[in-house]
């Protein structure tokens, strides 16, 4: 187990340009961060070609990939920027929740260069980084919100009384919501990330020629479940199998049930949310955010407990350097930062955070 994290005073800056470094699963994401002017410059390099073909995210590979991408890439979006190292202020990596060896790759790349530009460096927590994300567009949710977190890794719903004020009112007790829809994917023969095939194939689909349980709804609570529903889809799947294929429309017909299943539950505990915290405002991020049908539903439930929802752009929704950037950026415009040490903790519970 590593140490916590350790968030020593620097003394809080005016205003900085600070380098954000993502790479916690399989996309290395770099990006500049600037308080005065906002995003410099971005990259995104995306390895889903690498793990494709094996149906997943190969950890190994991953963390192969990041050794060959990270440094290239953040030369990359320097030159885009028309920055010298001289000109960065401070680091932020992504130091966890993640696969370890991806983390790691980041960690060191940015205490490294934290070091020989002598400036500091500091570990984000991923879901932060995501929950942060619509604060990087124009219209952006103001404090207190409820956000609900979507992830391939997490499900979530926290309240949010500002940066590092965080309290999980509920997540999911065993698959999140983007490892359900990849997984549907896989039932359904389509390629590895599912959720934007899963969602693509659904739309055409039949209304109502299937109806999947919506997972504890009809009892009181706000965590989530997606095994029963993931098994149900898997045993609909079977029954309309007939000598090893299964018909497009079915295909269809079962993507369009199942994500009406995950978007009819995140409602129902989303208007819970409000109703528990007495909050009306509500921000969604982490991929399924992505989620059209998603975001369709719950902005309609907003509006109907006279509440607002806000979501990142597309981009901002699945993992992106610049949602690293900017979380870092607000921690050590406050002040805080790393030791000499440097962190990856696969495991890391949002609430430690500190407060701003
Ligand atoms: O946030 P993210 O990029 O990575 C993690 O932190 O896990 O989320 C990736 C997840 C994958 O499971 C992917 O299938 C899902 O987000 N996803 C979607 C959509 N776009 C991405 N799920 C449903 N509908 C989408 N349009
Ligand atoms: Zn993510």
């Amino acid at each position: 187990m590593m140490p916590p994290l350790k968030f020593p005073l620097t003394g809080s800056s005016a205003r900085m340009i600070v380098l954000g470094i993502e790479t916690s699963c399989d996309e290395t994401g770099i990006a500049l961060y600037s308080s005065e002017s906002g995003l410099l410059a971005e990259v995104l390099y995306s390895q889903i070609d690498l793990h494709q073909k094996y149906g997943g995210v190969v950890p190994e590979l991953a963390s192969r990939d990041h050794i060959r991408k990270t440094l290239p890439l953040i030369r990359e979006v320097m030159a885009k920027a028309h920055l010298k190292g001289a000109d960065i202020n401070g680091i932020a990596y992504t130091a966890g929740p993640g696969l370890s060896g991806a983390l790691l790759v980041g960690a060191a790349i940015a205490r490294s260069l934290g070091m020989t530009w002598n400036i500091p460096t500091i570990g984000v927590h991923h879901m932060e980084g995501h929950l942060l994300a619509p604060q990087l567009e124009k219209n952006a949710p103001q404090f207190p919100f409820v956000a609900l977190l979507v992830s391939g890794g997490h499900t979530q719903l926290v309240a949010v009384e500002g940066i590092g004020r965080y309290k999980v009112i509920g997540e999911s007790l065993d698959d999140a919501a983007g490892e359900a829809f990849d997984k549907v994917a896989k039932m359904l023969g389509l390629p590895y990330p599912g959720g934007p095939h899963v969602a693509k194939l659904a739309q055409k689909g039949t209304p109502g020629r299937f109806v999947f349980p919506r997972p504890m709804t009809n009892r009181p609570g706000l965590d989530f479940s997606f095994s029963g529903l993931k098994t149900f889809t898997l045993n609909t799947v079977q029954e309309h199998t007939k000598d090893i294929v299964i018909d497009e429309q079915t295909k269809a017909d079962i993507a369009h049930a199942f994500q009406e299943a995950v978007v009819a539950t995140m409602v129902i505990k989303c208007r819970r949310a409000f109703k528990a915290t007495g909050m009306k405002t509500l921000v969604i991020a982490g991929g399924v955010s992505a989620n059209t049908r998603l975001r369709e539903e719950l902005s309609i439930m907003a509006a109907s407990e006279k509440g607002e929802l806000y979501y990142p752009q597309l981009k901002y929704c699945t993992d992106n350097g610049a949602m690293i950037a900017y979380a870092g950026c607000q921690r050590l415009m406050a002040g805080q930062s790393d030791d000499l040490g440097f962190y990856a903790l696969p495991r890391w519970n949002l609430e430690s955070l500190p407060a701003l």
